[in-house]
């Protein structure tokens, strides 16, 4: 008797293993399962983190206040270890083996750009939190984000440095084989050239450059008023470092989105006082869905000890989950199908990062925030609309 008790009990967790599967998660049968892929280990990991605890607030949410439509809610994340190719087997896996209806992720457009291609063949749709590179959505029916594109970053970058800043002679120094370092270059190029400034020089370096110091003193030696470096933190906090020591202050640097983590801070925050970067967003930016939403962080995460600040990594993921809970509540239905016409339908969503209304290529148009590095802290300083 209790030799069969125990037998049948095998045979049951055996059998909820095999539902369950591989990630070990206590799944039922009726949730809505959406899958996320992010870099949660290698060179961009924060980015990843962050993303992930926006994602899991939201949820955290949505499940609380009753599901959608009776059911609860289920995101399944994958580590694609910040490598294009695993965000391609992640995405592939989300969609082969676990079935999800509608993907989030990535943050690094050169990982969208992989995984989204997937998605997209798969006709599986996909909204990316923060990869701003403007051929992410580009011909891609299934794929849209909740944030702004390069094209209109570099827009707004540019001036910013020339109206604000008053500066007429930039240098540009970016990544030269990553689609976004190297995209909001040209850009940021572009738009600075057409309201008349000056690029006194252009260098992309090779990537896994570690010593910058000559690509530095030949940028100095240009003598440029500013110079737009939009690459990711980790590479920052090496150019940063290096610069101090070439002479180069904090505030002759500008950079982009990339630049947003508590790494940039803890590893360069003295070296880059003073410096301004463009962002989706900053804790303490003026808008009225943004304070809810960086109280709930802070009652949630912490780091070091105190209530976490959320980066914009954070908030974009939220943004993003929500978008997606929102079009699933709408879609008549829920299939892959329906959840896609219902996100391409999206109007005025107020998120905590702004009010957004997705257009016909599935791009957001919102405020772009500049932020100041102050005392090892990111401050807001403005917003500006691309034009
Ligand atoms: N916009 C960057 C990209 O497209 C990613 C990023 C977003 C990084 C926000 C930091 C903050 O690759």
């Amino acid at each position: 008797m209790l030799t069969r008790r125990v037998f049948s009990l095998v045979a049951v967790s055996a059998a909820v293993l095999a539902v369950t599967g591989s990630t070990g998660c206590e799944k039922k049968s009726d949730d809505l399962v959406v899958g996320a892929f992010l870099s949660l280990s290698g060179s961009d990991a924060t980015f990843g983190e962050d993303t992930k605890e926006g994602i899991e607030l939201a949820v955290d949410e949505l499940n609380k206040a009753g599901g959608i439509k009776n059911k609860k809610v289920k995101v399944l994340f994958e580590d694609d270890k910040s490598l294009p190719q695993e965000a391609s087997n992640k995405v592939r896996q989300l969609i082969d083996r676990d079935n999800v209806l509608a993907i989030l992720g990535e943050v690094a457009s050169s990982r969208t750009m992989s995984g989204g291609l997937i998605a997209n063949t798969k006709k599986v749709p996909l909204v990316t939190p923060s990869s701003t590179a403007v051929e992410v959505t580009k011909d891609r029916d299934y794929v849209f984000r909740v944030c702004f594109t390069d094209d209109q970053q570099g827009d707004v970058a540019a001036r910013f440095v020339w109206e604000t800043l008053k500066k007429k002679k930039a240098g540009l120094f970016y990544a030269a084989q990553d689609n976004y370092s190297s995209g909001l270059a040209a850009s940021f190029k572009e738009h600075f050239k057409k309201l008349g400034g000056e690029i006194v020089v252009d260098k992309g370096y090779q990537k896994n450059e570690t010593n910058f110091t000559t690509y530095l003193s030949e940028l100095k030696s240009k003598e440029p008023e500013i110079l737009f470096v939009p690459v990711y933190y980790n590479e920052m906090v090496q150019i940063a470092r290096q610069a101090k020591q070439a002479g180069i202050p904090g505030t002759m640097f500008l950079g982009g989105d990339g630049w947003d983590s508590h790494e940039l801070i803890d590893g360069a925050g003295a070296e880059l006082e003073g410096a301004y970067f463009t962002n989706h967003y900053a804790p303490d930016v003026p808008w009225p869905n943004s304070a809810s939403f960086v109280a709930a962080y802070k009652a949630k995460y912490t780091y070091q000890g105190k209530p976490k600040e959320p980066t914009s990594l954070a908030a974009q993921g939220y943004d993003a989950a929500k978008l997606l809970f929102d079009a699933m509540k709408r879609a008549p239905e829920p299939t892959r199908e329906a959840i896609k016409v219902a996100l391409s339908e999206t109007k005025d969503f107020a998120g905590a990062t702004g009010s957004l209304t997705i257009d016909k290529n599935h791009n957001a148009n919102k405020p772009i925030v500049v932020v100041q590095i102050k005392e090892k802290k990111f401050r807001y300083t403005a917003q500006l609309m691309s034009q």
